[in-house]
């Protein structure tokens, strides 16, 4: 049905921004670093990327309700799998995470009703190893 339903939000130091895939850009929603709302755990604060995935509803109106929610999720997943494909062949770590502020992220995002937080994902340099 091509409900093209996904929305993918890029969290950085220097703001947050909207993945417009048809012109592959980034569209700046905010300048505020909302990275440390897209997870509870200490390292989405620091890390060079937090993906956000959000599902627009209103894209979704030929598929049944109540396959909407699945389906989103499905193409999120698949989504963030080639995220880590790209990260493991550029020596990037990545992160798949559904622990988050759900209600907070939301607002720091100015979503709307028919849009839903799906998942988070970050990007960010390897830990170093500890010199002997
Ligand atoms: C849907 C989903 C949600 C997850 N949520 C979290 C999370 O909130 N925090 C977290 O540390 N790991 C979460 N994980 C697990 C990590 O994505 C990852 O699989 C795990 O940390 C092991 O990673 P590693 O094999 O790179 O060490 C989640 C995994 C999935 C599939």
């Amino acid at each position: 049905m091509n409900s093209c339903e996904l929305r993918i939000y890029a969290a950085m130091q220097r703001g947050l921004f909207l993945y417009m895939p048809t012109e592959h850009e980034l569209q700046r929603v905010s300048v505020a670093d909302v990275r440390n709302v897209t997870g509870y755990q200490d390292f989405v604060d620091e890390a060079a990327l937090d993906l956000i995935y959000v599902a627009d509803h209103r894209s979704m109106s030929l598929v049944p309700a109540a396959r909407r929610e699945t389906y989103a999720y499905t193409a999120a997943g698949a989504v963030a799998q080639n995220v880590y494909l790209y990260c493991a062949s550029e020596g990037l770590s990545t992160v798949l995470r559904a622990w988050f502020d759900h209600p907070a992220l939301a607002v720091a995002l100015g979503l709307g009703h028919d849009e839903q937080l799906l998942l988070t994902q970050t990007v960010g340099l390897p830990k170093q190893p500890a010199v002997a």
